[in-house]
């Protein structure tokens, strides 16, 4: 980034403290999304990173902090009212609805933000960037591999038409080679303009294709930067690369 550039935040987070009764999740947190950019937050296991993106689609209520999305404070909307706005969270690869065929699933997605259907033209580009999607249609969910499901948990967060796509941890419980193929996929959206927050214990991957990373550590932020510098940063590499 070059210095006399200013980039306003997409989204911004500013104070983020999540508690679970006596347990303090995330201890109080500042991060943005720039418009148009991959935007990375890893940790181990436990360390706050679902709980953040339940806190921006609402799911639980911070205790403290702000969240504006292009300036707006939206921090007081209720989960759908998010959405409707077009910040939409990939459902976890195994909640896809397995007995609804693939065609269903998607069609669900479009549906998910008020007053909308499916455009014949969305599908088209979901069969795109899945082609394996377009030969399962009529399929049921329930008898796709699991990174199909990952695929088809994709395909209908993007029929929502999404503003910014939330990700957690889509590289769980896949082999490599599906974990690739997804962040291929990640990558292939972006390019087409969409902003994403990708949450990932797969901290090298995850690394590799953002272009700004947080790494979260017992509900706090202790590095960010550049997905590339923290690749090489010898406190990651320690940490978590098996440096
Ligand atoms: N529903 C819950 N009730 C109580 N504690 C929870 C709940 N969900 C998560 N936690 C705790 O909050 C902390 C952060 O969890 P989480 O956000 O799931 O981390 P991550 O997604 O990084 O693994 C952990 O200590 C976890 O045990
Ligand atoms: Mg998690």
């Amino acid at each position: 980034m070059s210095a006399n550039v200013s980039h306003t935040p997409l989204l911004r987070v500013e104070g983020l403290q999540v508690a679970y009764g006596h347990i303090e999740a995330v201890k109080g947190i500042d991060f943005e999304l720039r418009e148009g950019e991959i935007t990375a937050l890893v940790g181990a296991n436990g360390a706050g990173k679902s709980t953040t993106l339940m806190a921006l689609s609402g799911l639980v209520k911070p205790r403290a902090g702000r969240f504006l999305f292009e300036g707006q404070d939206l921090g007081q909307l209720k989960p759908h009212e998010r959405v409707a706005r077009g910040i939409v969270q990939v459902a976890e690869g195994r909640a896809m609805l397995t007995t609804l065929t693939v065609r269903e699933n998607l069609e669900l997605g479009a549906y998910s933000r008020p007053g909308r259907k499916a455009a014949a033209g969305e599908l088209e580009r979901i069969f795109e960037l899945f082609p394996r999607l377009k030969e399962r249609l009529d399929g049921y969910a329930g008898n796709l591999s699991g990174g199909e499901q990952q695929m088809l948990a994709i395909g209908r967060a993007l029929m929502a038409k999404p503003r910014v796509l939330l990700l957690d941890e889509p590289s769980m419980g896949l082999a490599p080679i599906v974990v690739q193929e997804i962040f291929r996929t990640l990558v292939s959206i972006n390019r087409s303009g969409l902003t994403i927050l990708l949450v990932e214990q797969n901290v090298r991957q995850a690394l590799r294709i953002a272009s700004q990373a947080y790494v979260l550590e017992t509900g706090r932020i202790v590095l960010q930067g550049n997905g590339r510098a923290l690749l090489d940063d010898p406190k990651v590499q320690a940490a978590y690369l098996g440096g």
